[in-house]
């Protein structure tokens, strides 16, 4: 029995010696110790053998077992080990390939514009506020004088979600959300997104930008107004830059004015940009209307402000010489790359 099971001893060291891979190596591990293994029939059979017999044969059996496990154990280390090194070769990186290149995009030129407008404005001791899109028809209009029969609240003007819910059809709600929170002095800009129900032409969009500006505290009047736009048209459009103003109507300011600027292009003396005029339409703008302080708890004989309020499109349009708006919403990279 002991000349039989060093014969298997040394016939599955030789298999396990010439196994070329890992399956190889396991058909040798079930040909000698799986369940009906050549050393696992032997342990089954000791029953046959003498009282005597029985102790050595099965220590002996236990210590080839235990051998020919080690042996297969490493054997598998070593082809585990050849196959990392192998996958390891060849996927070797050439690191001095030429890399694919990453195109870095820019900004948009309407983000451009609000950037610029916001650095101008921060520049003066300005903050940012912001204001919801989707808006109650109250900060809208309401509390900023526009009575119910009002043109602009017209279903043909603006996206109403419910009858008191609207789509904000001006950055102007923010003042009204400001002026309720805050306590003056109030020093704001505002840019977002507003809507109209417009169709889509070359100068019509039916979500747009604006631009809202607030300032409200003791003693403010028209000149601060005027000082302040003349200020900011200089240094967004061109130190020559100059500005007007022409009398208008809104409900949440008087009085009213809509403040034209010099054309940055021509200098005033008319061309394609200003349409011969010599001046460009810039914005509207005002004292902001005793009824809009006394609507969002401000007293009107304590405090006074300006406001105003501008596209964000239409400089954009005016300044990087782009004659259709629908070019800024086609995000056609060709377009944009100019900017
Ligand atoms: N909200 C106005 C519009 O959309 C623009 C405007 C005019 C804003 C006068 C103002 C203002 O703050 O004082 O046409």
């Amino acid at each position: 029995m002991q000349e039989k099971i060093s014969q298997i001893r040394q016939k599955a060291l030789e298999e396990i010696q010439g196994a070329s891979d890992l399956a190889k190596l396991n058909d040798v591990r079930i040909k000698y110790l799986g369940k009906k293994g050549e050393l696992t029939v032997i342990l089954r059979g000791m029953g046959s053998l003498s009282p005597e017999e029985r102790p050595v044969v099965g220590s002996l059996v236990n210590k080839v077992r235990d051998e020919l496990e080690n042996k297969i154990q490493e054997a598998e280390k070593a082809f585990e080990a050849k196959a990392i090194e192998e996958k390891l070769l060849n996927e070797n990186i050439d690191v001095t390939m030429p890399s694919k290149k990453i195109s870095l995009g820019s900004n948009h030129p309407i983000t451009q514009i609000i950037n610029n407008v916001k650095d101008i404005f921060i520049g003066m001791g300005y903050e940012i506020a912001d204001g919801p899109e989707v808006e109650l028809a109250t900060y809208n209009f309401d509390k900023l004088n526009t009575p119910p029969d009002h043109p602009a609240r017209d279903v043909q003007d603006t996206f109403y979600v419910t009858d008191d819910i609207i789509l904000r059809s001006q950055t102007s709600s923010v003042q009204a959300r400001v002026m309720e929170m805050q306590k003056p002095p109030i020093k704001i800009i505002c840019p977002g997104a507003v809507y109209r129900s417009d169709s889509v032409d070359a100068t019509h969009s039916p979500v747009f930008h604006q631009i809202e500006g607030l300032v409200i505290d003791k003693n403010i009047s028209m000149a601060d107004l005027k000082g302040t736009l003349d200020m900011f048209a200089k240094k967004c459009l061109g130190e020559k830059t100059q500005i007007r103003f022409r009398p208008h109507h809104f409900p949440f300011t008087e009085p009213s004015a809509e403040a034209d600027v010099s054309c940055f292009v021509c200098g005033g003396k008319g061309c394609r940009v200003c349409k011969g005029e010599g001046w460009i339409e810039l914005l509207g703008c005002g004292m902001v209307h005793p009824n809009v302080l006394k609507n969002c708890g401000i007293d009107p004989e304590e405090y006074s402000g300006f406001a105003f309020g501008f596209g964000v499109e239409r400089i954009a349009m005016a300044k990087f010489g782009i004659d259709d708006m629908r070019l800024l919403y086609e995000n056609d990279v060709r377009f944009l790359k100019q900017f």
